[in-house]
Formats: structure tokens, C-alpha cells, sequence
């Protein structure tokens, strides 16, 4: 029989519109999509107004993307929606270093330096040496692990959000670990600064009450051969946002020490080591 579309019904009238034989994956998500996204207008009443402007919200959000700008990749973000999916699609032993959100600000191509070098190519900031080692589940050092760096300058801005005012790769660098596990390079303790707000997802923030701002932290892209990818941060845990990170990114295991040393050409050192999960291993 024709089953036509009733308030009461609607979830249904949808779904079974699906043909036999389609990818059944994609009938799997799709189902529940239509599921979760007819109950949630009947829990909140949606309002035709309501509607309306949630339609004009996500035109926004496209419309201001461009290749320099994703303002949906923020809004996952700002929403704890992008921690989830990482969450979920990386479940890892005890031990091993966690994942955390990956940013729109990696750049691939970054210059590759010895150990020890300084990335801070505009003078400013307070430098710290981040040092540490890459380490697998047994505290085994990891040779020929690939540590692919970057942070915010000494104003709380990516290189890449200034150009021709930073100099092109400020604060970024890749290094690579020989059979001691052991990195080090020089950088600035990073800031804290505001992802873009200028935008659809910043009204969003601003009608929530919310602010924009991310903890200070240096990211981290970690490779090695056998191993699985690592994208993380380590954070400044006396930093003013660590409790209310506007992404959701930190987790304690996160939270790395800052030290003040005053030696010689560094006024901070941060030590952190990093333990590898091998391909395959998945909790
Ligand atoms: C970042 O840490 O670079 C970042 C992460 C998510 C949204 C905006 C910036
Ligand atoms: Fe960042």
C-alpha cells in the first residue's frame, strides 16, 4: 500500500523510499540520519522561522569557504562534533599518546631541519625548547619517526593566516628521529588565540555566549613506518583557556609541562614524550 507522508509517520515515509541493492553502508547511515534528524525537530517543535534560519546559517557557512577558509570544518569543531569522530576512529591502549583535533592550519611541505634547529623565523615570542622522545608501547625508542610541527606566533596568528607579514613557514618544521627516539627543536611557548570569528560560526559562538579562544599549544603530526598516524597537541595546562577550549581538543594526557630555564638562548623548556600505537592495534 501508498504510504504517504503523516507528521506522526514522517520518519518512515522517508526511509522506506530507499531501493533494494543500494550500498549498504550508505543505507545503514542514511536511515539513521533521517531517524535522529525527524526526532529532533519533534523534541524542539521546530519552528517554521527557526527552520528558515538555519537554512540561511548553512548558505552562510558555504559561502564564506573558500581554499583558505573552512567554516564547516568550525562549525564540527565549535560543536565537539570533529573530537567525537576522532574519538571515535581512534581508540587506543593504555598508554599511548591520545589523538586531538587536527586545525585548518598544517601546511604540507614544511622544511625539514637537524635536531635542536629554531623554526621561529620572526624573532618574536619567548623561545622554548620542546624535546622529548617517540617511544612505542614497551618504551622502546622509535627510529625514523617523522615529527611534522607547527604553531601560532608570538600575536596568537598561523604563518599562513599572515602572509607577507610573517615570513612563509614561521613556527613550522619537520624532523626526523634517529635510533635514540630523541627530538628536540626551538620554538616560542605558544599563545593562546581566537579561531576565525568573523563569521557565521562566531555569531553562533557569540548568541551562545561562548568565546572563541584555544588554549596555547604546539601541534604535532607524528609518523613512522608500522606505526599508526599520530595528530596531536601538548598544551600549556597555566594556560587561561585549558578548561573551556573552544574545540574541545585538550585531554589531560595532553597537558605538558612548561618550564622556565633561562639557558643561554631559551627562556622555556617542555619535555614530552610520545608513545606510538603499531598499525592494527585497536581497542
Ligand atoms: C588549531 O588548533 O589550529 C585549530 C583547531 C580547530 C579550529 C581552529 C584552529
Ligand atoms: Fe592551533
Amino acid at each position: 500500500m501508498t504510504q504517504f507522508f503523516t507528521e506522526a509517520d514522517s520518519e518512515s515515509a522517508v526511509n522506506v523510499r530507499m531501493a533494494e541493492g543500494i550500498n549498504p553502508r550508505l543505507k545503514e547511515v542514511m536511515t539513521s540520519l533521517v531517524k535522529h534528524l525527524h526526532a529532533f525537530a519533534k523534541d524542539i517543535q521546530l519552528k517554521q522561522e527557526e527552520w528558515d534560519y538555519a537554512i540561511d546559517f548553512l548558505t552562510r557557512t558555504g559561502q564564506i569557504c573558500s581554499k583558505e577558509r573552512q567554516e564547516f570544518i568550525l562549525l564540527s569543531d565549535t560543536l565537539g562534533f570533529s573530537m567525537l569522530v576522532d574519538a571515535i576512529n581512534n581508540r587506543r591502549p593504555a598508554g599511548a599518546t591520545e589523538n586531538t583535533v587536527f586545525g585548518p592550519f598544517h601546511v604540507d611541505g614544511a622544511p625539514e631541519f637537524p635536531m635542536g634547529a629554531n623554526i621561529t623565523l620572526d624573532g618574536k615570542g619567548e623561545s622554548c625548547l620542546f624535546e622529548g622522545r617517540i617511544l612505542d608501547l614497551q618504551g622502546n625508542p622509535i627510529k625514523g619517526a617523522r615529527l611534522d610541527v607547527w604553531s601560532d606566533n608570538a600575536e596568537g596568528y598561523y604563518d599562513v593566516q599572515q602572509p607577507g607579514v610573517q615570513p612563509k613557514w614561521n613556527n613550522r618544521g619537520i624532523f626526523t628521529t634517529e635510533a635514540d627516539g630523541k627530538y628536540s627543536f626551538i620554538g616560542i611557548k605558544p599563545v593562546s588565540y581566537p579561531i576565525p570569528d568573523d563569521g557565521p560560526v562566531g555569531q553562533m559562538l557569540a548568541a551562545l555566549g561562548r568565546h572563541p579562544y584555544r588554549p596555547a599549544h604546539m601541534h604535532f603530526l607524528i609518523t613512522a613506518p608500522g606505526y599508526q598516524k599520530l595528530v596531536t597537541h601538548t598544551f600549556d595546562g597555566d594556560d587561561f583557556y585549558i578548561t573551556s577550549d573552544t574545540v574541545f581538543g585538550v585531554k589531560q594526557t595532553l597537558v605538558a609541562p612548561f618550564e622556565k630555564v633561562e639557558n643561554g638562548e631559551t627562556l622555556w623548556r617542555s619535555h614530552f614524550d610520545f608513545v606510538l600505537t603499531p598499525v592494527g592495534d585497536k581497542q
